[in-house]
């Protein structure tokens, strides 16, 4: 029986997050240059979106380009910004025959004009479907979203709008990028490497985690539904011991 038909559908993951990596290693591994990875990522990111709509996986956020990331070569870089206007172009019939809605967090204004342009368009198209909401973490650091967060909350306060009393843990919540989406309850790495790369700090508190050997260009549906169905096969306590749930 393949993994999808065990999965349980009362029990599945409402948000799965995903941390793309391994593009690069992969193309080196044939003798391709790292940009080769990127572009092979892309039948990937298909894969997870499909695989999402296909078994009721509400939303879906791809960590596609770090704010570390613009570290890297200036090529390198131009190449990712080109892949991913050329990407949500083509993949728009992806999207609407899926109900897919797209949105972003991270620091959009870094972007090339073109790509913010390109992002604005998609959302705008995709705004009404209801079937599986796609964030694209795009020059996203979550230190910088934590300290964006305190500033607003912190100018909230000034203002007298907010007493420092009524600050929870709801209001931080409210104040991320990612605010009206429910925390990930399952993150998936590709590549082999067990960290986090700044990916959704404080959301992922209680996520559970599943680190897959695989790179990127190598992910399939598959290896999606055999993530949730380990994800169903977990107890997730909160805190509390077993017999408490
Ligand atoms: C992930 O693959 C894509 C991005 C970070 C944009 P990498 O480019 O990090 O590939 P590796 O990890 O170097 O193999
Ligand atoms: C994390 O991957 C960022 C994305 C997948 C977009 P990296 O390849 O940048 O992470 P590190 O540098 O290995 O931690
Ligand atoms: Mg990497």
């Amino acid at each position: 029986m393949s993994f999808k038909e065990r999965l349980k559908k009362d029990n599945l993951p409402q948000h799965i997050a995903i941390i793309m990596d391994g593009n690069g290693r992969w193309a080196k591994g044939i003798g391709k240059l790292r940009i080769f990875g990127h572009q092979n990522g892309v039948s990937a990111v298909r894969e997870a979106m499909e695989g999402c709509v296909d078994v009721g996986i509400n939303y879906l956020t791809l960590y596609a380009f770090s704010s570390e990331n613009w570290n890297r070569p200036k090529l390198e870089v131009r190449a990712l910004m080109e892949l991913l206007v050329n990407t949500l172009a083509k993949e728009t019939k992806t999207f609407m025959d899926n109900g897919i809605k797209l949105q972003t967090i991270g620091n959009i204004s870094d972007l090339p004009t073109n790509c913010q342009k390109t992002l604005a368009d998609t959302i705008d198209l995709t705004k009404s479907n209801d079937q599986c909401v796609l964030t694209l973490a795009l020059s996203y650091g979550s230190r910088t979203e934590i300290v964006d967060a305190t500033k607003a909350i912190a100018q909230k306060v000034a203002n007298g709008q907010l007493d420092i009393a009524d600050i929870d843990e709801a209001t931080i919540s409210m104040h991320l990028y990612t605010h009206g989406t429910p925390d990930p309850d399952l993150m998936i790495r590709t590549s082999g490497e067990q960290r986090i790369s700044n990916y959704l700090l404080y959301q992922m508190a209680y996520t559970e985690l599943c680190f897959l050997d695989k790179m990127w260009p190598e992910f399939k549906r598959e290896d999606l539904f055999e993530a949730i169905y380990n994800y169903q096969n977990r107890e997730r306590r909160f805190g509390k011991t077993s017999e408490q749930l």
